[in-house]
């Protein structure tokens, strides 16, 4: 991981570090045979019955492999929500479920069953991040995420984990590239950055077979219901006005979840150990140009009102995704107008009776 600040030659510190950065991007190996996503292979989910994590879950068992998968329905959204992602993880392959707080209990017996961790558990979300609740980022990010490593290190077995885009903050320089500066603006981004550096700390140290993936803004079916074209969903259906954060400029790269999950299933089967990479759709828009647009797919106005912006929340996010193109041989495929238009189907199916009238 670079700070992006460029190396000091005559600290020792930074010279060390640099070596061993420069060790790691070698990619000692690509963590061999059992990461191939063949079928047959069995595989541990984490964070499974979260929005990201099912429909994971559904693409391991659409290629015939099988997959254990782990959640604590933790309190950021409702267990019922979490619930129903749970039963699309069911309908695909072969598929069991653990309930367990990965911060808690112990990992070993189950991380002897599989081939490989894919780390998507944890708390996500920058504005709740702030005050008393950052506790439950510690436990839910990096205490559950250094346990994984723990865990994985003594099975030397490969764990591709989530990072996110918070941790780069606002950045001087876009598009934002995996050596740009890292300076979160919340405790969330933090907390992800603890979780690249215990990567890294435990590559070094203990060999572990860590990818990171640094995901941007994702959408599409199932999303968090705390996310912005969620929320905007649930105020259509309940007729009640959409709150804009501050001037509504501010951007976002959207990134498809179907994009997502190819890049996760590729960062398994072809990054070099020791690697991070953005993951992001490739294309930037504002607010308010994301709402018109989601306006034209429903054919109804979005009521709005600005609200105060929020704390920690990043003036434009646009990432530079050549690595993992050259490197994973990924790239997003989906237009944030069909994204879009997948989710709000997929929206009004779930809410069937109330939302016929969006579509
Ligand atoms: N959705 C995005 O836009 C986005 C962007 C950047 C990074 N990420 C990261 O991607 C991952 C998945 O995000 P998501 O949007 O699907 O979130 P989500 O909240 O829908 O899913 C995360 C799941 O992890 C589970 N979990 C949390 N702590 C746990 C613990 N201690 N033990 C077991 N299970 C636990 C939760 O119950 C939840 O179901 C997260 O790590 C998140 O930080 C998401």
């Amino acid at each position: 991981m670079s700070n992006g600040r460029g190396a000091v030659d005559d600290d020792p510190l930074v010279a060390l570090a640099s070596e061993l950065t420069s060790r790691l991007a070698d990619g000692a190996g690509t963590g061999g045979a059992r990461n191939d996503l063949e079928p047959g292979r069995t595989y541990l989910v984490t964070g499974c019955a979260g929005f990201v994590g099912s429909h994971l879950v559904e693409a391991l068992g659409s290629r015939g492999c099988s997959t254990i998968g782990v959640d604590a329905f933790t309190d950021n959204y409702s267990r019922a929500a979490k619930e129903h992602n749970l039963e699309h993880c069911s309908r695909h392959g072969d598929f069991r479920f653990v309930e367990l707080d990965l911060a808690e209990s112990r990992l070993e017996p189950l991380l002897e069953e599989v081939d490989a961790v894919f780390h998507l558990a944890g708390r996500p979300g920058v504005r709740t991040s702030w005050g008393p609740t950052f506790g439950a980022y510690v436990h839910d990010n990096v205490l559950a995420t250094q346990r994984v490593f723990e865990a994985a290190v003594r099975q030397r077995i490969r764990v591709v984990y989530a990072s996110s885009s918070s941790v780069y903050g606002d950045a001087r320089v876009y598009p934002l590239g995996e050596d740009s500066a890292l300076f979160p603006v919340s405790p969330y981004g933090v907390s992800k950055l603890a979780c690249e550096a215990l990567a890294t700390a435990y590559a070094l140290s203990c060999e572990l077979d860590a990818v990171g993936l640094r995901y941007f803004s994702v959408y599409g079916p199932r999303q968090r219901p705390d996310m912005a074209f969620s929320q905007v969903l649930g105020c259509l259906a309940e007729d009640r006005p959409f709150g804009v954060l501050g001037s509504g400029r501010q951007t976002r790269d959207f990134t498809y979840v179907g994009d997502v999950v190819g890049a996760t299933l590729a960062a398994m089967q072809r990054a070099p150990s020791g690697r991070v990479y953005n993951v992001g759709g490739g294309c930037e828009i504002s607010l308010l140009d994301s709402l018109a647009l989601f306006e034209e797919l429903v054919g109804r106005r979005v009521v709005r009102h600005h609200v105060a912006s929020a704390a920690g929340d990043a003036g434009r996010t646009i990432a530079d995704i050549g690595k993992a193109c050259a490197e994973l041989g990924w790239k997003p495929t989906t237009s944030l107008e069909s994204g879009l238009a997948a989710q709000i189907r997929a929206a009004a199916e779930h809410e069937a009776g109330r939302a016929v009238a969006w579509v």
